[in-house]
């Protein structure tokens, strides 16, 4: 039995992961995913506390965490009001000692990712990046799970991306960097993804087998892929260029005519909220190939195996 390098280390983007240790993330969520549906229930951090804070709203993490935590038997103490954990202008690295006094793990959902960095460099438990402005690896795992799922396997497929060089496809870039997969992207000239990201990206699909290509259209993007992936155009944070985001992002929906350019067999996937009608249409989203539903489902067994392996203990 490999020794699990993750107990006691942060989840502050997919790269902090090893293709070995995203793997094990992977495998442990599905083992733990089948074992709770065949009714082998563990409940093995009962008298732990996770503390769960939510500065941007959210359906999916929110949920995901708090549920994930109740099965693995830890308390979530939820924050996701105006009035809780940094709304009063206390520092961070007071915040965060003071809360690890409490739990036994800290999730945050903000903006800045240098905010997800700083309380990870104060706190001594395990901390998780719920979504910053950079990137969203909770999602990426369960993108991963669900992929392998549907797929059989993650090594050599194609995975499309197409919008917004946002969150998502950073996270979407550093899972096929990990993962040896074939990664084609397609945002505008002007919404591409952070060029450091994508250079730290390609120097992990170096030792993977993995493959990167940007394209500033959706149709070379998709062309053959396996996985075709979308994003809203506007993220939380950018609501007011909404309009503008309208115009910019024009010939990068992801409609049928553009999914009929995928593989034979390709699957639909969003992170969701998805913009119906914006990024991807009706058509799309309820095709039988759009595996959405079971990408939200898997938030829950993704995240609640990653919260089991970072708090284990050393
Ligand atoms: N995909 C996702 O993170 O959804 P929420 O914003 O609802 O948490
Ligand atoms: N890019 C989106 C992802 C939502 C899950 C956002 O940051 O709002």
């Amino acid at each position: 039995m490999s020794k699990n390098t993750l107990a006691g280390r942060d989840c502050l983007r997919l790269l902090d992961l090893s293709p070995e240790e995203f793997e094990l993330v992977i495998n442990t969520a599905a083992k733990q995913k089948a074992d709770w549906a065949a009714g082998v229930q563990e409940v093995p951090y009962v008298g732990k506390s996770v503390a769960i804070i939510m500065e941007k709203p959210s359906l999916r993490t929110r949920s995901s965490f708090e549920i994930g935590s109740y099965r693995l038997g830890a308390h979530p103490l939820v924050m996701s009001d105006d009035h809780s954990a940094f709304s009063r202008g206390e520092t961070v690295q007071d915040t965060t000692l003071v809360l690890e006094r409490f739990v036994d793990a800290i999730v945050l959902r903000t903006y800045e990712q240098s905010k997800v960095t700083e309380v990870a460099k104060w706190a001594k438990v395990p901390v998780i990046n719920a979504l910053s402005d950079d990137f969203h690896p909770c999602q990426g795992l369960a993108d991963a799970l669900t992929i392998r799922e549907h797929k059989g396997s993650l090594k050599g497929l194609t995975l499309a991306y197409v919008g917004d060089g946002n969150n998502m496809a950073h996270t979407y870039l550093e899972l096929g960097a990990l993962a040896g997969m074939k990664v084609q992207l397609g945002c505008p000239e002007i919404h591409m993804p952070d060029p450091a990201v994508v250079a730290e990206c390609e120097k992990v699909a170096a030792q993977t087998g993995a493959s990167i290509a940007i394209f500033n259209n959706a149709h070379d993007a998709v062309a053959g892929a396996d996985v075709v992936l979308t994003d809203t155009w506007t993220s939380m944070g950018d609501e007011d260029e909404h309009d503008q985001r309208l115009a910019e992002f024009e010939g990068f929906q992801v409609d049928a005519a553009l999914m009929s350019e995928a593989a034979e067999g390709a699957i639909f996937m969003h992170c969701l909220p998805a913009h119906r009608g914006e990024e991807v249409t009706d058509e799309v989203m309820d095709a039988p190939y759009s595996v959405i539903f079971d990408e939200a489902e898997n938030r829950l067994h993704a995240q609640k195996a990653l919260m089991y392996l970072l708090m284990e203990e050393v």
